[in-house]
């Protein structure tokens, strides 16, 4: 158990690393936000009113009910901003951890991913996952029900992603290329791992790729932990993990006022050094971000970070386990299985603490007799896990080098 709550904890840092570290303010400094600050963005207005149209782009809202009844928002951009409709095919854009579709509208227009390929032709989409700010509708469960957070990011891949990819799919009558971030690129190897989704997938490109997780550590981290672990249980009876939520503050304010440890040193050991954000904009990506996630979705990785393996959620005993998957241990995804002729981009960081280089070596050599021309790797020397979505320089180093990946394929 404690092993277990020390590996939890492990995860939220990290996961906190990343957000916190793009906005480049400290973690303790959660707990001081008024935490009205969240919903800055209206519910009401949804993403298009707020974030798109202001920047003079089209947009569309669009909604998609999943096979286990949550109710997803979509945007779409169908032009860019000369209003010249797209020629090219539709791209979905899919967004990481403890954000939403709003991470890839944040920064300038000429900066920001979505807005870029908009103005390149492409028909973008944008999808945001169960739990987020504008998903949070159920055809019958409310966000304040514990069965309603009862999910990890095998329901993303196994739901979430499939109801929108056919959606994308019948709207346009093409078939797409994928887009993801961190835990897209996740639910969306787990996915292709099953077969799933390759019938309507042109390529994918995987930013951060996250596939094996038990290389992410810290010395520094891991030595917080073990202060730890004594500590606290009771968040676990939380089902909503939010960064805002009084439980999620109760744990950092414990961590914060340890002996020993000072939270804007400890931020500085544990969060992967993003080289080339916008300071000027920082502030507002901790107004609109971060968003909710289940905390069994924590657990589940956690497990990744304490196995290593990537395999389904393991509910604990092999009873449980029976009665989920008919058999003693959680179902593995075979990253093999992948096809070979599957056009694949993956990009990762040589700072990103999260997506570790050597958890994306392991996955590389899954891929090892993935066809030489279907598999494009790019190592960045200087980024880490936001840089390749709010990075200033992301348009030349990631994002050109995708447009002409995508041309190709
Ligand atoms: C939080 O913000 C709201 C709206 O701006 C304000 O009404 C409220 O007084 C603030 N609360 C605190 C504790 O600062
Ligand atoms: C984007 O535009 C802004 C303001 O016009 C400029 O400061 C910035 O350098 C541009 N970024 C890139 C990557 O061209
Ligand atoms: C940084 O953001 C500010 C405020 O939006 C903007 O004026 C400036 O051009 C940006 N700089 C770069 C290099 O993008
Ligand atoms: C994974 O898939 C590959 C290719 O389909 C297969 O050869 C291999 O036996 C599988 N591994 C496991 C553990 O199922």
């Amino acid at each position: 158990m404690a092993e277990t709550l020390a590996t939890q904890i492990l995860v939220i840092l990290f996961c906190l690393s990343a957000t916190a570290a793009a906005a480049g303010t400290k973690v303790y400094s959660f707990n001081s936000r008024n935490s009205t600050s969240v919903s800055s963005l209206n519910a009401n207005d949804g993403i298009c009113k707020s974030v798109v149209e202001p920047q003079g782009y089209a947009c569309q809202e669009h909604t998609v009910t999943t096979k286990d009844g949550y109710i997803l928002s979509l945007q779409r951009i169908p032009s860019g901003l000369s209003g010249q409709a797209a020629d090219k095919p539709p791209v979905l854009l899919q967004h990481g951890l403890i954000v939403d579709g709003v991470t890839w509208l944040m920064s300038l227009p000429n900066e920001s991913l979505a807005f870029i390929w908009a103005d390149n032709g492409y028909d973008v989409w944008i999808s945001n996952s169960r739990g987020t700010r504008f998903s949070r509708g159920h055809a019958s469960l409310d966000p304040s029900d514990s069965a309603y957070w009862d999910w990890t990011w095998d329901e993303l891949a196994a739901y979430d992603l499939p109801a929108t990819f056919q959606y994308v799919h019948d709207q346009t009558g093409q078939n797409l290329d994928y887009v993801g971030h961190s835990q897209g690129t996740l639910i969306a190897l787990a996915a292709f791992s099953q077969g799933k989704l390759l019938n309507m997938l042109r390529s994918a490109v995987l930013l951060c790729p996250i596939a094996y997780l038990n290389h992410m550590t810290s010395p520094f981290a891991r030595g917080l932990v073990d202060l730890f672990i004594a500590e606290d249980l009771y968040w676990l009876g939380q089902h909503e993990f939010s960064l805002y939520g009084q439980v999620v503050n109760k744990l950092l304010e414990d961590i914060c006022i340890k002996p020993g440890i000072d939270c804007s040193d400890l931020l500085t050991a544990i969060t992967d050094p993003n080289c080339c954000l916008n300071s000027s904009r920082t502030n507002e990506f901790l107004d609109h971000e971060p968003q909710s996630t289940a905390t069994k979705n924590i657990i589940h990785l956690a497990h990744m970070i304490r196995t290593g393996t990537i395999a389904m959620y393991d509910y604990g005993n092999e009873n449980d386990n029976m009665d989920h998957y008919g058999q003693p241990t959680p179902p593995v995804y075979n990253m093999t299985s992948i096809p070979n002729d599957l056009p694949l981009f993956l990009s990762y960081g040589e700072n990103d603490y999260l997506s570790d280089v050597k958890d994306v070596q392991v996955l590389l050599d899954n891929l090892k007799d993935h066809d030489g021309d279907k598999l494009v790797v790019q190592y960045i020397d200087e980024y880490a896990h936001a840089d390749f979505v709010l990075g200033v320089n992301a348009n030349q180093i990631v994002y050109d080098p995708l447009i002409a990946f995508f041309k190709i394929n």
